[in-house]
Protein backbone atom coordinates (compact mmCIF):
# COMPACT_ATOMS: atom_id res chain seq x y z
CA UNK A 1 0.00 0.00 0.00
CA UNK A 2 1.25 3.65 -1.17
CA UNK A 3 0.74 6.70 0.51
CA UNK A 4 -1.01 9.14 -1.07
CA UNK A 5 0.59 12.15 -0.36
CA UNK A 6 0.28 14.78 -3.35
CA UNK A 7 -0.16 17.68 -1.80
CA UNK A 8 3.26 19.76 -2.06
CA UNK A 9 2.33 21.68 0.84
CA UNK A 10 1.35 17.82 2.53
CA UNK A 11 4.56 16.19 0.83
CA UNK A 12 7.79 15.37 3.50
CA UNK A 13 9.85 18.92 2.89
CA UNK A 14 13.68 18.44 2.86
CA UNK A 15 14.86 19.96 5.76
CA UNK A 16 16.53 23.47 5.77
CA UNK A 17 19.42 24.46 7.72
CA UNK A 18 18.75 20.99 9.84
CA UNK A 19 15.22 21.72 11.30
CA UNK A 20 13.51 18.58 11.21
CA UNK A 21 10.99 17.71 8.27
CA UNK A 22 7.30 18.33 9.00
CA UNK A 23 4.69 16.52 6.60
CA UNK A 24 1.34 18.24 6.90
CA UNK A 25 -1.93 16.32 6.34
CA UNK A 26 -4.85 17.76 5.75
CA UNK A 27 -8.32 16.56 6.80
CA UNK A 28 -11.24 17.17 5.71
CA UNK A 29 -14.01 16.52 8.70
CA UNK A 30 -17.10 16.25 7.71
CA UNK A 31 -20.08 16.53 10.15
CA UNK A 32 -18.20 19.25 13.22
CA UNK A 33 -21.27 20.57 13.83
CA UNK A 34 -22.29 18.07 15.23
CA UNK A 35 -21.98 16.21 18.85
CA UNK A 36 -19.04 13.70 17.86
CA UNK A 37 -17.58 15.90 15.12
CA UNK A 38 -17.01 18.87 17.58
CA UNK A 39 -16.57 17.19 21.01
CA UNK A 40 -14.42 14.28 20.37
CA UNK A 41 -12.93 14.54 16.96
CA UNK A 42 -12.56 18.18 16.56
CA UNK A 43 -12.14 19.35 20.40
CA UNK A 44 -10.46 16.70 21.60
CA UNK A 45 -8.45 14.96 19.29
CA UNK A 46 -7.11 17.27 15.91
CA UNK A 47 -7.39 20.55 17.74
CA UNK A 48 -4.89 19.25 20.74
CA UNK A 49 -2.61 16.82 18.28
CA UNK A 50 -2.13 20.28 16.27
CA UNK A 51 -1.31 22.21 19.33
CA UNK A 52 0.48 20.07 20.89
CA UNK A 53 2.97 20.20 17.29
CA UNK A 54 1.59 17.03 16.03
CA UNK A 55 3.59 14.22 15.87
CA UNK A 56 6.91 12.51 15.90
CA UNK A 57 7.19 9.49 13.54
CA UNK A 58 10.01 6.56 14.07
CA UNK A 59 12.60 8.28 11.73
CA UNK A 60 12.34 11.69 13.84
CA UNK A 61 10.44 14.00 12.02
CA UNK A 62 7.00 15.47 12.65
CA UNK A 63 3.58 14.88 11.31
CA UNK A 64 1.19 18.08 11.76
CA UNK A 65 -2.36 18.19 10.66
CA UNK A 66 -4.30 20.88 9.14
CA UNK A 67 -8.14 20.37 9.55
CA UNK A 68 -10.56 21.70 6.96
CA UNK A 69 -13.97 22.10 8.62
CA UNK A 70 -17.07 20.97 5.94
CA UNK A 71 -20.78 21.54 6.29
CA UNK A 72 -23.89 22.11 5.12
CA UNK A 73 -24.55 25.55 6.71
CA UNK A 74 -21.68 28.17 5.21
CA UNK A 75 -22.43 31.02 8.70
CA UNK A 76 -22.08 27.97 11.07
CA UNK A 77 -19.14 26.12 9.49
CA UNK A 78 -17.25 29.57 9.26
CA UNK A 79 -18.34 30.92 12.04
CA UNK A 80 -16.71 27.51 13.90
CA UNK A 81 -13.58 27.82 11.95
CA UNK A 82 -12.92 31.31 12.97
CA UNK A 83 -13.69 30.29 16.89
CA UNK A 84 -10.98 27.97 16.76
CA UNK A 85 -8.67 29.74 14.25
CA UNK A 86 -9.00 26.91 11.59
CA UNK A 87 -7.96 29.07 8.50
CA UNK A 88 -9.90 26.52 5.31
CA UNK A 89 -13.90 25.59 5.60
CA UNK A 90 -16.21 24.70 3.15
CA UNK A 91 -19.99 23.28 2.53
CA UNK A 92 -18.56 21.52 -0.69
CA UNK A 93 -17.66 18.11 0.45
CA UNK A 94 -17.61 16.89 -3.52
CA UNK A 95 -14.93 19.63 -4.13
CA UNK A 96 -12.68 18.52 -0.82
CA UNK A 97 -13.13 14.77 -2.01
CA UNK A 98 -11.68 15.22 -5.36
CA UNK A 99 -9.03 18.16 -4.04
CA UNK A 100 -5.34 16.50 -4.85
CA UNK A 101 -4.25 18.58 -1.67
CA UNK A 102 -6.83 17.16 0.54
CA UNK A 103 -5.17 13.73 2.56
CA UNK A 104 -7.74 12.38 4.77
CA UNK A 105 -11.58 12.72 4.70
CA UNK A 106 -13.03 12.25 8.34
CA UNK A 107 -16.71 11.55 8.33
CA UNK A 108 -18.77 11.90 11.77
CA UNK A 109 -22.45 13.20 10.03
CA UNK A 110 -25.14 11.16 9.82
CA UNK A 111 -24.78 7.51 9.55
CA UNK A 112 -27.14 7.35 6.62
CA UNK A 113 -25.03 9.71 4.52
CA UNK A 114 -21.85 7.63 5.25
CA UNK A 115 -21.73 4.90 2.78
CA UNK A 116 -21.72 7.48 -0.22
CA UNK A 117 -19.11 9.68 1.27
CA UNK A 118 -16.88 7.22 2.24
CA UNK A 119 -16.78 5.39 -1.17
CA UNK A 120 -16.45 8.60 -3.06
CA UNK A 121 -13.28 9.41 -1.03
CA UNK A 122 -11.52 5.75 -1.45
CA UNK A 123 -12.47 6.13 -5.29
CA UNK A 124 -10.53 9.49 -5.25
CA UNK A 125 -7.80 7.95 -3.05
CA UNK A 126 -8.06 9.14 -0.28
CA UNK A 127 -7.30 7.76 3.29
CA UNK A 128 -10.79 7.59 5.65
CA UNK A 129 -11.41 7.90 8.87
CA UNK A 130 -15.11 7.88 9.92
CA UNK A 131 -17.62 7.42 13.15
CA UNK A 132 -19.54 4.26 13.45
CA UNK A 133 -21.39 2.22 12.47
CA UNK A 134 -20.36 2.38 8.71
CA UNK A 135 -23.60 1.81 6.96
CA UNK A 136 -27.09 1.02 8.17
CA UNK A 137 -27.53 -2.04 6.21
CA UNK A 138 -25.17 -5.10 6.39
CA UNK A 139 -24.57 -5.51 2.55
CA UNK A 140 -23.12 -1.67 2.38
CA UNK A 141 -20.81 -2.41 5.46
CA UNK A 142 -19.50 -5.25 3.47
CA UNK A 143 -19.41 -3.50 0.45
CA UNK A 144 -17.39 -0.76 2.03
CA UNK A 145 -15.34 -3.25 3.87
CA UNK A 146 -14.72 -5.13 0.14
CA UNK A 147 -13.46 -1.11 -1.59
CA UNK A 148 -11.13 -0.79 1.93
CA UNK A 149 -8.91 -4.26 1.50
CA UNK A 150 -8.72 -2.82 -1.94
CA UNK A 151 -8.74 1.01 -2.54
CA UNK A 152 -4.59 1.35 -1.25
CA UNK A 153 -5.64 3.81 1.07
CA UNK A 154 -5.83 3.51 5.12
CA UNK A 155 -9.07 2.93 6.18
CA UNK A 156 -9.93 3.42 10.45
CA UNK A 157 -12.70 3.65 11.80
CA UNK A 158 -13.75 4.73 15.51
CA UNK A 159 -13.45 1.70 17.93
CA UNK A 160 -13.10 4.21 20.99
CA UNK A 161 -14.05 2.11 23.63
CA UNK A 162 -11.47 -0.07 23.37
CA UNK A 163 -8.83 2.88 24.26
CA UNK A 164 -10.74 4.13 27.67
CA UNK A 165 -8.52 3.75 30.74
CA UNK A 166 -11.02 1.70 32.42
CA UNK A 167 -11.26 -1.32 29.50
CA UNK A 168 -7.36 -0.80 29.03
CA UNK A 169 -6.71 -2.11 32.40
CA UNK A 170 -9.40 -5.07 31.57
CA UNK A 171 -7.49 -5.83 28.44
CA UNK A 172 -4.49 -5.46 30.64
CA UNK A 173 -5.81 -8.27 33.30
CA UNK A 174 -6.45 -10.58 30.30
CA UNK A 175 -3.63 -10.72 29.04
CA UNK A 176 -1.53 -11.02 32.01
CA UNK A 177 -3.69 -14.20 32.79
CA UNK A 178 -5.73 -12.94 35.80
CA UNK A 179 -8.93 -13.96 35.51
CA UNK A 180 -7.95 -18.16 34.81
CA UNK A 181 -10.57 -19.41 32.66
CA UNK A 182 -13.01 -16.80 31.89
CA UNK A 183 -16.54 -18.02 32.25
CA UNK A 184 -18.78 -14.75 31.83
CA UNK A 185 -19.08 -10.93 30.98
CA UNK A 186 -21.67 -9.11 32.24
CA UNK A 187 -22.44 -5.04 31.00
CA UNK A 188 -24.36 -2.59 32.08
CA UNK A 189 -24.86 0.54 29.94
CA UNK A 190 -26.79 3.40 29.69
CA UNK A 191 -28.70 6.37 31.15
CA UNK A 192 -31.91 8.43 31.43
CA UNK A 193 -32.15 10.22 28.25
CA UNK A 194 -34.89 13.26 29.00
CA UNK A 195 -38.20 12.88 26.55
CA UNK A 196 -37.59 16.21 25.41
CA UNK A 197 -41.22 17.68 27.02
CA UNK A 198 -40.35 19.34 30.32
CA UNK A 199 -36.61 19.70 29.68
CA UNK A 200 -34.37 19.33 26.39
CA UNK A 201 -33.09 15.41 25.83
CA UNK A 202 -29.60 15.37 25.51
CA UNK A 203 -29.04 13.15 22.30
CA UNK A 204 -30.36 13.99 18.85
CA UNK A 205 -33.92 13.66 17.90
CA UNK A 206 -32.75 10.97 14.99
CA UNK A 207 -31.28 8.80 17.46
CA UNK A 208 -34.94 8.07 18.42
CA UNK A 209 -36.26 7.39 14.57
CA UNK A 210 -35.79 3.85 12.61
CA UNK A 211 -35.82 6.40 9.59
CA UNK A 212 -33.44 8.23 10.22
CA UNK A 213 -30.49 5.69 11.26
CA UNK A 214 -31.26 5.64 14.93
CA UNK A 215 -32.41 2.79 17.41
CA UNK A 216 -30.20 1.72 20.65
CA UNK A 217 -29.19 -1.92 18.48
CA UNK A 218 -27.97 -0.15 15.85
CA UNK A 219 -26.03 2.47 17.90
CA UNK A 220 -24.35 0.18 20.54
CA UNK A 221 -24.21 -3.48 19.30
CA UNK A 222 -21.62 -2.45 17.05
CA UNK A 223 -19.53 -0.99 19.48
CA UNK A 224 -20.21 -4.24 21.47
CA UNK A 225 -18.96 -6.29 18.85
CA UNK A 226 -15.42 -4.87 19.17
CA UNK A 227 -15.22 -4.60 23.14
CA UNK A 228 -16.05 -8.42 23.08
CA UNK A 229 -13.79 -9.50 20.34
CA UNK A 230 -11.09 -7.08 22.12
CA UNK A 231 -11.44 -8.20 25.75
CA UNK A 232 -12.88 -11.61 25.56
CA UNK A 233 -13.07 -13.19 21.94
CA UNK A 234 -14.95 -13.29 18.83
CA UNK A 235 -18.62 -13.39 19.19
CA UNK A 236 -20.55 -16.69 18.00
CA UNK A 237 -24.23 -15.78 18.43
CA UNK A 238 -26.66 -12.99 19.56
CA UNK A 239 -29.80 -13.45 21.55
CA UNK A 240 -31.57 -10.20 21.97
CA UNK A 241 -34.84 -8.38 22.53
CA UNK A 242 -35.12 -4.81 21.72
CA UNK A 243 -37.90 -2.41 22.82
CA UNK A 244 -39.00 0.99 22.44
CA UNK A 245 -39.92 2.04 26.50
CA UNK A 246 -40.34 5.43 25.55
CA UNK A 247 -43.09 6.07 22.49
CA UNK A 248 -43.16 9.48 22.15
CA UNK A 249 -40.23 12.13 22.47
CA UNK A 250 -40.56 15.49 21.79
CA UNK A 251 -37.12 16.87 19.18
CA UNK A 252 -35.20 19.89 18.83
CA UNK A 253 -37.99 22.21 18.22
CA UNK A 254 -40.07 21.10 21.12
CA UNK A 255 -42.49 19.18 18.73
CA UNK A 256 -43.82 15.79 19.42
CA UNK A 257 -42.75 13.05 17.72
CA UNK A 258 -42.93 9.26 17.24
CA UNK A 259 -40.10 6.89 18.80
CA UNK A 260 -39.70 4.55 16.27
CA UNK A 261 -36.68 2.78 16.90
CA UNK A 262 -35.83 0.53 20.29
CA UNK A 263 -34.35 3.02 22.62
CA UNK A 264 -33.30 -0.27 24.81
CA UNK A 265 -31.47 -3.37 24.00
CA UNK A 266 -31.16 -6.66 26.04
CA UNK A 267 -28.28 -8.84 24.46
CA UNK A 268 -27.08 -12.49 25.46
CA UNK A 269 -23.75 -13.30 23.39
CA UNK A 270 -22.12 -16.10 23.05
CA UNK A 271 -18.03 -15.72 22.33
CA UNK A 272 -14.92 -17.96 21.67
CA UNK A 273 -11.59 -16.68 23.42
CA UNK A 274 -8.63 -17.28 21.17
CA UNK A 275 -7.62 -20.30 22.84
CA UNK A 276 -11.07 -21.68 21.94
CA UNK A 277 -13.28 -21.57 25.59
CA UNK A 278 -16.55 -20.40 25.72
CA UNK A 279 -17.63 -17.44 27.49
CA UNK A 280 -20.98 -16.23 27.96
CA UNK A 281 -21.44 -12.32 27.85
CA UNK A 282 -24.74 -10.46 28.81
CA UNK A 283 -24.99 -6.48 28.22
CA UNK A 284 -27.97 -4.52 28.65
CA UNK A 285 -28.07 -0.91 26.82
CA UNK A 286 -30.90 1.37 27.89
CA UNK A 287 -32.00 5.16 27.29
CA UNK A 288 -34.41 4.35 29.93
CA UNK A 289 -32.83 3.58 32.81
CA UNK A 290 -31.70 5.69 36.14
CA UNK A 291 -27.97 5.58 37.09
CA UNK A 292 -27.62 3.46 40.17
CA UNK A 293 -23.71 2.52 39.07
CA UNK A 294 -20.04 4.23 39.19
CA UNK A 295 -20.12 4.83 35.44
CA UNK A 296 -22.74 5.05 32.69
CA UNK A 297 -21.20 1.93 31.29
CA UNK A 298 -19.68 -1.11 33.58
CA UNK A 299 -17.91 -4.68 32.40
CA UNK A 300 -17.83 -7.36 35.35
CA UNK A 301 -15.77 -10.14 33.60
CA UNK A 302 -15.55 -13.22 36.10
CA UNK A 303 -13.22 -16.44 35.87
CA UNK A 304 -11.96 -19.30 37.53
CA UNK A 305 -9.37 -16.81 39.32
CA UNK A 306 -10.27 -13.71 39.91
CA UNK A 307 -13.29 -10.83 38.52
CA UNK A 308 -12.95 -7.47 37.37
CA UNK A 309 -15.48 -4.35 36.95
CA UNK A 310 -14.16 -1.67 34.47
CA UNK A 311 -16.02 1.52 33.79
CA UNK A 312 -15.07 4.08 31.22
CA UNK A 313 -11.98 4.82 33.98
CA UNK A 314 -11.37 2.68 36.89
CA UNK A 315 -11.42 -0.94 37.33
CA UNK A 316 -11.26 -2.87 40.19
CA UNK A 317 -10.29 -7.02 40.51
CA UNK A 318 -10.83 -9.12 43.07
CA UNK A 319 -8.32 -12.57 42.95
CA UNK A 320 -9.47 -15.98 43.97
CA UNK A 321 -7.95 -15.46 46.84
CA UNK A 322 -8.54 -12.46 47.81
CA UNK A 323 -12.44 -13.59 47.50
CA UNK A 324 -14.81 -13.17 51.06
CA UNK A 325 -17.36 -15.83 51.70
CA UNK A 326 -20.67 -14.75 51.30
CA UNK A 327 -23.34 -16.14 53.11
CA UNK A 328 -26.84 -16.19 51.99
CA UNK A 329 -29.00 -15.28 55.03
CA UNK A 330 -32.29 -12.81 54.23
CA UNK A 331 -32.64 -12.54 58.03
CA UNK A 332 -29.70 -10.14 58.83
CA UNK A 333 -28.90 -7.18 57.30
CA UNK A 334 -25.68 -6.58 55.29
CA UNK A 335 -23.15 -6.32 57.57
CA UNK A 336 -19.73 -5.47 55.08
CA UNK A 337 -19.33 -3.42 52.04
CA UNK A 338 -18.61 -5.43 49.41
CA UNK A 339 -17.41 -2.95 46.88
CA UNK A 340 -14.77 -2.30 49.59
CA UNK A 341 -13.29 -5.99 48.83
CA UNK A 342 -12.27 -5.01 45.52
CA UNK A 343 -8.63 -3.61 44.64
CA UNK A 344 -7.99 -0.94 42.26
CA UNK A 345 -6.23 -1.65 39.20
CA UNK A 346 -3.52 0.87 38.45
CA UNK A 347 -2.79 2.72 35.13
CA UNK A 348 0.62 2.93 35.14
CA UNK A 349 0.60 5.27 32.95
CA UNK A 350 -0.81 8.69 31.16
CA UNK A 351 -4.03 7.40 29.29
CA UNK A 352 -4.80 10.40 27.23
CA UNK A 353 -8.67 11.03 25.68
CA UNK A 354 -9.57 7.88 23.55
CA UNK A 355 -10.54 9.42 20.52
CA UNK A 356 -6.96 11.06 20.01
CA UNK A 357 -5.07 8.20 20.99
CA UNK A 358 -6.63 6.36 18.59
CA UNK A 359 -6.20 9.20 15.91
CA UNK A 360 -2.64 9.41 16.67
CA UNK A 361 -2.10 5.55 15.68
CA UNK A 362 -4.77 5.98 12.73
CA UNK A 363 -2.31 9.02 11.43
CA UNK A 364 0.90 7.08 12.11
CA UNK A 365 -0.39 4.46 9.92
CA UNK A 366 -1.56 7.18 7.43
CA UNK A 367 2.02 8.03 7.63
CA UNK A 368 3.66 4.75 7.16
CA UNK A 369 0.97 3.64 4.42
CA UNK A 370 -0.01 0.75 6.18
CA UNK A 371 -3.78 -0.54 7.13
CA UNK A 372 -4.78 0.70 10.36
CA UNK A 373 -6.04 -2.07 12.96
CA UNK A 374 -9.72 -1.32 13.49
CA UNK A 375 -10.98 -0.93 9.81
CA UNK A 376 -13.76 -1.40 7.64
CA UNK A 377 -13.99 -5.26 7.75
CA UNK A 378 -13.96 -4.87 12.19
CA UNK A 379 -16.80 -2.23 11.70
CA UNK A 380 -18.64 -4.66 9.18
CA UNK A 381 -18.93 -7.14 11.65
CA UNK A 382 -19.96 -4.29 14.42
CA UNK A 383 -22.88 -3.82 11.90
CA UNK A 384 -23.38 -7.39 11.23
CA UNK A 385 -23.89 -8.05 15.42
CA UNK A 386 -26.64 -5.35 15.37
CA UNK A 387 -28.48 -6.59 11.99
CA UNK A 388 -28.60 -10.17 13.66
CA UNK A 389 -29.70 -8.59 17.14
CA UNK A 390 -32.66 -6.81 15.43
CA UNK A 391 -33.09 -10.24 13.59
CA UNK A 392 -33.04 -12.05 16.72
CA UNK A 393 -35.52 -9.75 18.82
CA UNK A 394 -37.75 -9.76 15.68
CA UNK A 395 -38.30 -13.33 15.52
CA UNK A 396 -37.37 -14.74 19.01
CA UNK A 397 -34.85 -16.50 17.77
CA UNK A 398 -31.07 -17.21 18.50
CA UNK A 399 -29.01 -15.98 15.40
CA UNK A 400 -25.64 -17.49 15.00
CA UNK A 401 -22.56 -14.87 13.19
CA UNK A 402 -21.64 -15.88 10.09
CA UNK A 403 -17.69 -14.93 9.20
CA UNK A 404 -17.73 -11.97 6.64
CA UNK A 405 -16.25 -13.05 3.26
CA UNK A 406 -14.53 -10.59 1.67
N1 LIG B 1 -18.22 6.70 18.81
C1 LIG B 1 -19.26 6.98 19.57
O1 LIG B 1 -19.27 6.69 20.77
C2 LIG B 1 -20.45 7.66 18.99
C3 LIG B 1 -21.38 8.26 19.86
C4 LIG B 1 -22.48 8.91 19.28
C5 LIG B 1 -22.64 8.95 17.91
N2 LIG B 1 -21.73 8.35 17.10
C6 LIG B 1 -21.89 8.38 15.63
O2 LIG B 1 -21.48 9.66 15.17
C7 LIG B 1 -22.32 10.10 14.11
C8 LIG B 1 -22.91 11.47 14.45
O3 LIG B 1 -23.64 11.37 15.65
P1 LIG B 1 -23.91 12.64 16.58
O4 LIG B 1 -24.46 12.09 17.85
O5 LIG B 1 -22.70 13.51 16.61
O6 LIG B 1 -25.09 13.33 15.76
P2 LIG B 1 -25.44 14.87 15.57
O7 LIG B 1 -26.85 14.89 15.13
O8 LIG B 1 -25.07 15.66 16.79
O9 LIG B 1 -24.47 15.34 14.39
C9 LIG B 1 -24.70 14.97 13.05
C10 LIG B 1 -23.85 15.83 12.12
O10 LIG B 1 -24.26 15.53 10.79
C11 LIG B 1 -24.70 16.70 10.13
N3 LIG B 1 -25.86 16.38 9.29
C12 LIG B 1 -27.08 16.01 9.70
N4 LIG B 1 -27.90 15.83 8.64
C13 LIG B 1 -27.17 16.07 7.54
C14 LIG B 1 -27.45 16.07 6.16
N5 LIG B 1 -28.65 15.76 5.67
N6 LIG B 1 -26.44 16.37 5.30
C15 LIG B 1 -25.20 16.65 5.78
N7 LIG B 1 -24.89 16.68 7.09
C16 LIG B 1 -25.86 16.40 7.95
C17 LIG B 1 -25.10 17.65 11.24
O11 LIG B 1 -25.03 18.99 10.79
C18 LIG B 1 -24.05 17.33 12.28
O12 LIG B 1 -22.84 18.00 11.98
C19 LIG B 1 -23.39 9.01 13.92
O13 LIG B 1 -23.02 8.16 12.86
C20 LIG B 1 -23.34 8.22 15.21
O14 LIG B 1 -23.68 6.86 15.03
C21 LIG B 1 -20.64 7.72 17.62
Amino acid sequence: MTSTLTNPAAAAAEPRDGAPRVRTLRIAMNGVTGRMGYRQHLLRSILPIREQGGLTLPDGSTLQVEPILVGRNAEKISALAAQHGIEEWSTDLDALIDDPSVDIIFDASMTQLRPETLKKAMAAGKHIYTEKPTAETLDEAIELARLGATAGVTAGVVHDKLYLPGLVKLRKLVDEGFFGRILSLRGEFGYWVFEGDTQPAQRPSWNYRTEDGGGMTTDMFCHWNYVLEGIIGKVKSVNALTTTHIPTRWDEQGEPYQATADDAAYGIFELETPAGDPVIAQINSSWAVRVYRDELVEFQVDGTHGSAVAGLFKCVAQHRSMTPKPVWNPDLPVAESFRGQWQEVPANRDLDNGFKLQWEEFLQDVAAGRPHGFDLLSAARGVQLAALGLESSATRTTQSIPEIEL
